[in-house]
């Protein structure tokens, strides 16, 4: 199906894009036949669950819209599993899928919005666990030379909500499945504070995980059905241990936990929560009053609000501590 198309449906923030192109792609033939008839000069942009973008007015060229399905067992010795989604399933439906297998790995990432395909380009994690720790391969198409691969999880350069889907040397490819390798006689992961602060030793289930990490993420993040958000609207910043001796010096009470490249990750919901940015609202946005980190919409209807209350708490953030936030969503599209 190919129309001009309001996209204000499909992205959790609602905003008011307009594609010049939607095609909704339901296989890799199709997704191959598109690119080989894409016209060179103009672009082509990947929406997945739209949950994790932040859309300006117009999309030009072409927009994909992943709804590649389809979920299978590939092998299964009795304990390890590989299973195969394809990118358009929804992320939480796939967590579900498995854990009532009882293939084990995914549950601390229930709940997350967004589909299966979007999940490798970030590499979601929440309490505890990064997807990363359970791929084994993402199937992907080459959007200038429709050439198809299967990426080892090597070759994905999966970093903190970072990999190479996100760097220019790959982000010319889109994902059209990923297989998982997941594991029946996996320990559950509790070890997130406030996880583990909801299960007692009596009850280190995965079910149990399950059902907290549900529950936690009902309490503190808005419903994206509801509430406009797109999760997390900034990273956690990652600073050397040098620098967060310095920050201890003026702020002792920062939190920070154990980051990559021997970095370390301070909270960047604290920095902002610090600074009484909590409840502020700007031009239909507000900072959400239960978690710091989190933008809900209030009647914004186009990208600007978003990204000016964001940079307006950013600097604040730099100024106050010397410490640069980076936006956790992608900004697509043009303003004009
Ligand atoms: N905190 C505050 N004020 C707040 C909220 C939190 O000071 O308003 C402090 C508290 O000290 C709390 C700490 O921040 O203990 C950490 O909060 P939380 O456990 O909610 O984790 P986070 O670092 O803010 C990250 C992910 C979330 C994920 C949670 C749980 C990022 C950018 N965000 O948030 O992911 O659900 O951990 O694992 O890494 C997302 O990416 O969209 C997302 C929601």
């Amino acid at each position: 199906m190919t129309v001009t198309a309001n996209l204000t449906a499909l992205n959790t923030l609602q905003l008011a894009a307009t594609a010049q192109r939607l095609v909704t792609v339901t296989s890799q033939e199709q997704l191959q036949a598109e690119l080989a008839q894409a016209v060179a000069a103009e672009p082509i942009n990947v929406l997945g669950g739209g949950s994790n973008v932040v859309l300006h007015k117009m999309l030009p060229g072409t927009t994909l819209l992943m709804n590649i399905m389809g979920r299978e067992v590939l092998s299964d010795d009795g304990r390890h599993v590989i299973a195969r989604a394809g990118a358009g399933e929804s992320w939480h439906e796939w967590v579900l899928w498995c854990h009532h297998r009882g293939f084990h790995g995914l549950a601390n990432l229930a709940l997350i919005p967004g589909s299966v395909g979007a999940a490798p380009i970030q590499n979601i994690g929440a309490y505890g666990i990064e997807v990363a720790q359970c791929i084994e391969a993402v199937h992907a198409t080459h959007r200038e030379t429709g050439e198809s691969a299967i990426l080892s999880p090597d070759k994905c350069e999966f970093r903190y909500r970072d990999s190479v889907f996100k760097h220019p040397q790959g982000e010319g490819w889109i994902i059209t499945a990923v297989d998982f390798a997941l594991d029946r006689g996996a320990p559950v992961e509790a070890n997130y504070p406030s996880l583990r602060a909801r299960l007692s030793e009596a009850t280190l289930t995965h079910d149990a995980v399950l059902a907290s990490v549900m529950a936690i993420r009902r309490e503190r993040l808005p419903d994206p059905v509801i509430t406009p958000n797109v999760g997390s609207f900034f990273k956690n910043p990652v600073i050397s241990l040098q620098d967060v001796d310095i920050l201890r010096q003026n702020f002792p009470e920062v939190p920070v936990y154990p980051g990559p490249d021997a970095g370390m990750k301070v909270s960047a919901a604290w920095l902002i929560d610090q600074l009484g940015w909590r409840g502020e609202e700007r031009g239909g946005v507000r900072v959400s009053s239960d978690h710091a980190l989190v933008l809900e919409g209030c009647g914004a209807s186009s990208a600007v609000p978003w990204l000016s209350l964001a940079e307006a708490i950013s600097s604040s953030v730099e100024d106050a501590y010397g410490v640069s936030l980076e936006l956790e969503p992608r900004v697509m599209g043009r303003s004009d």
